[in-house]
């Protein structure tokens, strides 16, 4: 099957994201950080794609989100805008871009903006940040908050453990989500948290949720695209589904490439000029 799976390809907005919330519609994403496979996500009907910082593990290979810089985060999210028709376009804030001060935030923000040409901007933490937040919304930006597992501050964690476990870091975090919905944000995603914590705050929220490793009580769900596709052999937490095996289907095309080239079998007569 290729194509949309929905009929409706009205560009989807953040308004969409709440109407979706009130009508019981669950939210569909991914992230996306390229051209091409953006054009994929986006053909296939999802309702929005996250540039996420992630970029800095699955595409330039670092072992945290922290290095990625405001000017590749511009990059990757220029290359998916130019491929998407409809989805919602997200992109992260990189460590550093917003954490200073609310005058630093806000104008990296608006830099990000109008070079990636993105929708909206997604930014982790809670109270600490709130200023920058209210700032960065009052200038006409979305902002999509992020709770739970926060991974700008592995360092801080020193693991990738489910957060929130505890009373007074879920209690924390309750009141986090509702200064974000306070100060504007459009959405919150909700990273490995418990799932009755998750299910709590979508009900209480006005704003959606989306969840990754959350549960299935969020508004909505997000994976990283190179992990549900299988293209990441060695990472299988609990909360992934695959939904393909790529690893295997390259391997198995190149495989056959190098043989045909070896053998002297590629390229024939057809393929010939
Ligand atoms: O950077 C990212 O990919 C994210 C998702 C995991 C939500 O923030």
């Amino acid at each position: 099957m290729a194509g949309y799976i929905t009929d409706d390809k009205r560009k989807v907005t953040t308004q969409r994201f709440k109407e979706m919330k009130k009508n019981g519609e669950k939210i569909s994403m991914l992230t996306s950080y390229d051209y091409t496979i953006a054009t994929i996500v986006d053909g296939a009907g999802i309702d929005g794609i996250l540039i996420g910082d992630s970029a800095s593990n699955v595409m330039a290979g670092h072992s945290t989100t922290l290095p990625i810089t405001i000017d590749q985060m511009i990059y990757h999210a220029s290359c998916v805008v130019r491929a998407v028709k409809r989805a919602l376009v997200v992109c992260d804030m990189p460590f550093g871009s917003y954490q200073v001060n609310a005058t630093e935030g806000i104008t990296n923000a608006i830099r990000i903006m109008k070079e990636s040409g993105c929708d909206a901007l997604k930014l982790e933490g809670g109270i600490e940040i709130i200023e920058t937040v209210r700032k960065i919304v009052a200038a006409g930006i979305p902002v999509m908050g992020h709770l739970g597992l926060t991974p700008q501050s592995i360092n801080k964690f020193g693991t990738y453990t489910v957060r929130a476990k505890e009373d007074a870091e879920a209690e924390k975090l309750i009141s986090d989500a509702h200064a974000l919905e306070e100060a504007g944000c459009f959405a919150i995603t909700l990273e490995k948290i418990p799932a009755h914590l998750a299910t709590r705050l979508s009900e209480e929220l006005n704003i959606p949720t989306i969840g990754i490793g959350a549960g299935n009580g969020t508004d909505g769900q997000i994976l990283v695209i190179q992990d549900m596709l299988g293209m990441n052999k060695g990472f299988t937490p609990r909360f992934l589904r695959r939904y393909a095996d790529i690893h295997s289907v390259m391997t198995d095309a190149i495989g056959n490439y190098i043989k045909d080239v070896k053998n002297k079998d590629f390229p024939n007569e057809k393929e010939e000029y």
